[in-house]
């Protein structure tokens, strides 16, 4: 049966892209660099971005589109079944990463509503702390949104590749895009902003640490859905004319553009208003109901921001529910609905759980860490830059370099650019360095 394909190129483009942007842009990196040394850390997560990130990216792409099947089929099918290991990982690492990212995908939700009804207004940062401290630790409220989340992310799988994800995906990341240029705008113009430019971009050597290489490395991997299969089985649906060089570096720079975007709304924000830049995963929840408070028509604003970081944040997990939906229907028989059904259960049991590790749980820890945190640092720290490391070995080593040359090619009909420097980093620099981030935590 021949496989649905992605309509058009800006369809593939704003599919991908869409899966890249997501909360891991908005939310992560900015409370990530906040914790993590500010400017030290974005230097070191834009090298990771242009050295791990941009070259597994177009290695995912190219076994995609090569194997033409989900993430443990497309190994079989190029003649390596061997591989296929990276794949179940990958299915396991998309379920736990859902487990956690529902959780914070219902938050927007609840933001949303809070914007709705205009909670917002007149609230002092140490209020609004409160009330996202009141809100995420309940038992009950977080859940719901979480399950509803999961339920649309379900519904959007279900309605089919082409109308479900392109659709949505196409007309939506443009106008978050210029909502976020508003936010820069206003952020960097607030009394005391410049400070926070500063932080971000005066990076300070000496707080490079080997924690902080580990989770540049992490983050690059959580916001470029590298690592665990997800562009292999977008990949699967490109079609034979596209041009797998441009669309990886397209994705790549567009991931990076947001997240350094959604940087710079908020830091400028976060020193103006005195809010503690370490703050950890509320921050973005804290600031930017403070920025919309400062801007004429804030209430508008605010209700436009947190949808589209809610749909930002579909994007993302329609392609996470999509890499273990084709896994079951294509290795396991299952019809795509059973399998959608039946994977969006599990995943809303591991969300209540991540969920309640925040209030009613909390004193139940993993390794010093709250299942919340549990199933987010074990994913982007651990097992996507092992996927990573595998795939790039893949690449480099293993796939037959004439192949891989055809593939990108398109059997000779364009003219490839970067193959070397692509060929060169797979090879040697992107396996070497993940390697030396992880014995280095070891030291
Ligand atoms: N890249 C997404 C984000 O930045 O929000 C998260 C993600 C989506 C990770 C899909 C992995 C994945 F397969």
């Amino acid at each position: 049966m021949a496989r649905t394909n992605f309509g058009s190129k800006l369809g593939i483009i704003a599919a991908a892209a869409g899966s890249a942007v997501g909360l891991g842009n908005i939310w992560r990196f900015p409370y990530e660099l906040g914790q993590q040394g500010g400017g030290a850390f974005l230097l070191v997560y834009i090298l990771c971005v242009l050295l791990l990130g941009l070259p597994i990216m177009l290695a995912e792409l190219l076994i995609g589109r090569m194997g033409q099947h989900n993430v443990t089929g497309a190994f079989r099918s190029i003649g390596h079944p061997r591989w296929r290991f990276i794949g179940y990982a990958g299915v396991l690492c998309s379920f736990l990463i859902m487990g956690f990212y529902c959780v914070v995908a219902g938050w927007t939700i609840e933001y949303i509503w809070q914007a709705i009804t205009n909670q917002f207004a007149d609230k002092s940062t140490a209020d609004l702390a409160a009330a996202f401290a009141d809100f995420s630790t309940r038992p009950i409220r977080p859940i719901i949104w979480m399950v509803l989340f999961v339920g649309i992310t379900c519904y959007v799988v279900l309605a089919g590749v082409q109308n479900g994800i392109e659709k949505s995906a196409k007309i939506l990341m443009p106008v978050l895009f210029v909502l976020l240029l508003v936010l820069c705008l206003r952020s960097l113009t607030l009394p005391g902003g410049l400070e926070g430019v500063a932080f971000l971009f005066q990076p300070d050597f000496s707080k490079i640490t080997p924690e902080v290489v580990l989770s540049a490395m992490g983050q690059a991997f959580f916001s470029l859905s590298l690592g665990m299969g997800c562009m292999i089985t977008y990949g699967s649906y490109i079609d034979k004319k596209n041009n797998l060089e441009h669309t990886a570096l397209q994705v790549t720079g567009l991931d990076t553009l947001v997240a350094v975007l959604a940087a710079i709304a908020i830091f400028p924000a976060v020193f103006a208003l005195g809010i503690n830049p370490a703050q950890g995963p509320e921050l973005v929840f804290i600031t930017l109901p403070n920025v919309f408070a400062h801007i004429p028509g804030g209430y508008i604003w605010a209700i436009a921001f947190f949808m589209l970081l809610s749909i930002a944040a579909l994007t993302s997990t329609i392609s996470l529910l999509e890499v273990i939906t084709a896994f079951m229907n294509e290795e396991w028989k299952l019809p795509r609905r059973k399998a959608a059904i039946i994977a969006s259960c599990t995943i809303a049991v591991l969300g209540v759980f991540a969920s309640l590790s925040l209030g009613l749980l909390k004193d139940y820890t993993i390794a010093g860490m709250s299942f919340f945190d549990l199933l987010d640092n074990f994913t982007a720290k651990f097992l996507m830059p092992i996927g990573g490391l595998a795939i790039a070995v893949f690449c480099g080593w293993v796939l037959d370099r004439k192949r891989m040359e055809a593939e990108l090619s398109n059997e000779g009909k364009l003219k490839l650019k970067y193959l070397k420097v692509f060929a060169f980093l797979l090879k040697y620099i992107t396996p070497l360095a993940i390697l030396a981030i992880f014995i280095d935590q070891l030291m």
